[in-house]
């Protein structure tokens, strides 16, 4: 079950070059995506209304897609505009949906068309702002969205999955506090004079800082419907105020979680950091990526398998402890949205 009317990334920009479309199924829905001759993005049902083929196998020719089995050229609107001897106009339109553009990120809406709403689309401080470097990647997780979400607003499950890299018994130590503020749920945790982990070892050399020395931690993670999670993360030399401490002495970054329902029990996990410390730096960017996408990595056989589990005992209960309470949070305002819109 997930929102229909709201956004979602589709894919990053590269994943669709001109000339060649992309097939994705987003919420349950074959897509094929495209980009006109003109640089145009466009959103269409992967479906030939001819036989059904799907039209993510043909190619582009200036502002349709041409289907790869006997030639049918589709419009951005889901209209046919020709096809060789033959006469269109009777053709069935197929579905197009909104889609946007922006920062390196393409955007689809899924559910009611006119309800789509280009200023709707998530905001953050890092996208689009030349202070921040991002680097990231793409991973397709057998799992539902909400299990995703759930890892994401608990981190303490780092100190387990993750021990070789940013795990430690100081996360287990240090309860969380989740709040909800208006459409956010808000889980942090701040841990002072600990020793940094691998992972913010290696941030603090790449930024120039000391590696040996007690470190100041933070996670705060914040989660916005349906599945958007951005974690602020770092560590500062320890004493020299923490999260508010100087950039001078910091190795901080934001870890950009967009989780994109594939089916009911898989997703498309755009995952990411948006670090503000030496923006610049391509090989920094290039070995920070590396190292996430390891980390990241570790947790999908986690999820396919809790997954499974589920699957097999749906009838099961589960327990809710405090260092659940982010995950529980957010699926309240995730069911509030799946109330509104089958009220509509
Ligand atoms: S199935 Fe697409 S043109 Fe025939
Ligand atoms: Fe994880």
């Amino acid at each position: 079950m997930f929102p229909l009317n709201t956004w979602y990334v589709a894919a990053r920009s590269e994943e669709i070059p001109t000339g060649r479309p992309l097939g994705r199924r987003i919420c349950n829905q074959p897509m094929a995506l495209f980009r006109s001759s003109a640089g145009q993005i466009a959103a269409v049902e992967d479906f030939c209304p001819h036989r059904g083929a799907p039209l993510s196998l043909g190619r582009v020719e200036g502002d349709t897609l041409v289907c790869g089995y006997h030639g049918l050229a589709m419009g951005c609107d889901g209209k046919t505009v020709a096809m060789p001897c033959q006469r269109v106009r009777g053709f069935p339109a197929i579905r197009s949906f909104p889609i946007h553009e922006e920062h390196g990120f393409v955007w689809v809406w899924p559910g009611d068309t006119a309800k789509a709403d280009v200023a709707a689309i998530p905001k953050f401080e890092w996208l689009g702002n030349p202070a921040f470097a991002y680097g990231g990647g793409l991973y397709n997780i057998g799992c539902d969205y909400r299990l995703m979400i759930d890892n994401l607003m608990d981190l303490t499950h780092e100190t387990y999955v993750h021990s070789t890299s940013i795990g430690q018994k100081e996360i287990d130590e240090v309860p969380c506090q989740t709040r909800v503020d208006g459409e956010q749920v808000i889980t942090e945790r701040f841990m002072t004079a600990i020793e940094a982990p691998p992972f913010w070892k290696m941030a603090l050399r790449l930024n120039g800082l000391p590696d040996e020395q007690l470190v100041d931690r933070w996670q705060i993670c914040r989660f916005t419907p349906p599945s958007h999670i951005m974690i602020e993360v770092g560590v500062a030399l320890a004493g020299q105020g923490g999260y508010a401490a100087p950039e001078a002495v910091k190795a901080a970054s934001w870890v950009v979680d967009f989780i994109t329902p594939e089916t009911d029990t898989s997703i498309h996990y755009f995952w990411g950091m948006a670090r503000k410390f030496k923006p610049q730096d391509q090989a920094l960017t290039d070995s920070i990526r590396e190292g996430q996408g390891k980390i990241f990595a570790e947790d999908r056989e986690m999820l396919e398998r809790q997954q499974l589990n589920l699957l097999a005992w749906p009838e099961r209960k589960l327990l809710m402890l405090n260092i659940d309470s982010g995950g529980v949070q957010s699926r309240k305002l995730i069911d509030h949205m799946l109330a509104a819109e089958a009220h509509t």
